[in-house]
């Protein structure tokens, strides 16, 4: 996940202040027993993870270096000074971790494909047999276990290869390149894999990566960070623009060869915060709008309309890439579900235009602040960065249903951490009664939002087992499994564990 981008967002541009400790969200103890019966029947719940925050085993079978490597193995990018060369282990793991998800009855796991174990340089025409090998080993051990496998292809792990060779993103090559590995993957994996996902959270690589210099490959120019190159007011639209046609390609590919054969879906995951006005005024309802149109509406407008915002067209002008007749006809309509990950909601403030001397740039084009405070008084809970407001989630799916119609909604992504610094002991860990709130919260709402019309198809909770989690390290745990990093990484059931394992036995 990455709520704490947005935390650095809000420390970069935000003048709130920060108030600690837990404001109770009222919780419904006199309502029934929330479970699987109040979605519709054949609703799929999962968890997610992500290749290199799980696997480890960064050395073996001849997996190439990937831009994430490089990030972590950076002094001062992690806070802990940790990297995830070994991670969970989950490489030599997958079966048991299989075992995990289906005494909860799960029906998924959302994970993914590292690019370099199948080409360690990212191209070219032989594809390494031992990734082939080690993918296929665990997509059917996830079968064997009844577990459907949800799978993104890339998950923020550019292989290094191309970033040296081309800059990645920033080069039209890129889309060539991942449209061949693509293609490998759906020609391997595809007879198994029917829930494919391009991309994972393209606005916070753009936005984190080229924008403010904070994620890999950390470019950005004066004053958003402190970078050694880059450009923060023209990379983000380009590295954008790249994503969406890289996109276009690897489901062009699905459809025309594989779609009828192998029966599967395609679709991409976006990050999506919720947003709501600070005031009742129509600036900062209009900041609102702007504020998705610069987040989830500068890929799924191109995907479902065939172009940018209009609010991103008039603040971005030349800056934004063109589309081509050819690239529209590409990118329009190129999309089965979209993947949402949703973990925290903020008030939206209207910004003043910029002056003649304002810097230009990503994080100050839509002309939004965003803060978790009004009037003194927080949104929600914070943990983290992620302020809890489980009302969130159903305003967002709502919202998608009313601007893109029936288009399905995966939620690819939905969860809390607990921080652990080294204060927070095993037994507290395991009674995560803040994490079992949230998800109980979430869920209720995520069924209402259903009620109200939004297509929602599934959801999945980040994530199965705490983890490695970018700048933060293993500083903080995710997981509704505890994973003792001093015991040889085993795994115990957390209450939210429990938790999850009886709302799906409701049905
Ligand atoms: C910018 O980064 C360089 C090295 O990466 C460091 O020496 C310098 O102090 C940083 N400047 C600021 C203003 O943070
Ligand atoms: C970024 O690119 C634009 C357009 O090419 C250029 O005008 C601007 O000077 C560049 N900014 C930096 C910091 O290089
Ligand atoms: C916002 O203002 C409008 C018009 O003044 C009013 O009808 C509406 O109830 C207000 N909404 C909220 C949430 O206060
Ligand atoms: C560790 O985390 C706890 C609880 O989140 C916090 O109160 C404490 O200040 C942190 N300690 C350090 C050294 O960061
Ligand atoms: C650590 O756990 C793994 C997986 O269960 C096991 O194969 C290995 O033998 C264990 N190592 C030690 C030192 O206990």
């Amino acid at each position: 996940m990455a709520g704490r981008f947005e935390a650095l967002l809000l420390l970069l541009l935000l003048l709130g202040n920060f108030v600690g400790g837990w404001t109770a969200d009222s919780s419904p103890e006199a309502e029934p027993i929330l479970g699987r019966r109040d979605f519709p029947y054949d609703f799929v719940f999962g968890v997610s993870s992500s290749a290199y925050q799980y696997e480890g085993a960064v050395k073996v079978g001849g997996r190439g270096p990937t831009v994430l490597d490089v990030f972590a193995h950076t002094p001062g990018n992690i806070k802990d000074g940790s990297n995830a060369d070994v991670a969970v282990d989950q490489f030599h793991r997958f079966k048991s971790d299989a075992e995990l998800m289906k005494d909860i009855n799960l029906d998924a796991y959302r994970l993914s494909i590292e690019w370099t174990r199948l080409f360690p340089e990212g191209r070219g025409n032989k594809i390494n047999q031992a990734g082939v090998d080690h993918y296929n080993r665990v997509f059917n051990s996830l079968l064997e276990n009844g577990l459907k496998p949800y799978v993104t292809l890339q998950h923020f792990d550019i292989p290094q290869a191309l970033e040296e060779s081309y800059g990645s993103l920033l080069s039209t090559q890129f889309v060539e390149d991942y449209a061949n590995y693509a293609e490998a993957c759906f020609e391997a994996f595809g007879d198994r894999v029917k829930n494919w996902i391009t991309f994972n959270e393209p606005h916070l690589v753009a936005a984190f990566g080229y924008g403010l210099g904070a994620f890999p490959p950390q470019r950005c120019s004066a004053p958003f960070g402190n970078c050694t190159a880059g450009n923060s007011s023209t990379e983000p639209y380009i590295v954008a623009h790249h994503f969406l046609l890289a996109h276009a390609a690897a489901v062009a590919i699905y459809r025309r060869r594989f779609q009828v054969k192998q029966g599967g879906l395609i679709g991409i995951t976006l990050d999506a915060q919720s947003y709501e006005p600070l005031q009742n005024t129509s600036d900062d309802i209009a900041a609102v709008q702007r504020a998705r149109d610069f987040e989830i509406g500068w890929f799924l407008d191109p995907i479902m309309f065939g172009k940018y915002p209009i609010s991103m067209q008039d603040l971005v002008g030349h800056r934004l890439p063109m589309f081509t007749k050819e690239q529209i006809h590409a990118v329009k309509g190129s999309i089965d579900f979209i993947g949402l990950n949703h973990y925290s909601t903020s008030y939206i403030k209207a910004l003043p235009k910029p002056t003649q001397a304002s810097p230009i740039g990503y994080p100050t084009d839509s002309q939004t602040l965003q803060t978790a405070f009004r009037d003194g008084v927080a949104i929600g809970s914070q943990v983290n960065g992620v302020n809890i407001v489980p009302r969130g989630i159903r305003i967002l799916v709502n919202y998608v249903k009313a601007r893109y119609g029936e288009l399905p909604i995966v939620i690819t992504e939905n969860g809390i951490s607990q921080i652990d610094n080294g204060s927070l002991s095993k037994v507290d860990a395991l009674h995560d009664v803040v994490r079992v709130n949230y998800l109980k919260g979430y869920l209720s709402e995520l069924a209402t939002g259903i009620r109200n019309g939004a297509n929602v198809k599934g959801y999945f909770v980040w994530s199965l087992l705490d983890n490695w989690e970018f700048n933060s390290g293993f500083t903080v745990r995710y997981g509704l499994h505890y994973v003792d990093y001093k015991k040889n990484l085993t795994r115990y059931p957390k209450d939210s564990a429990f938790w999850y394992k009886q709302f799906l036995a409701h049905k």
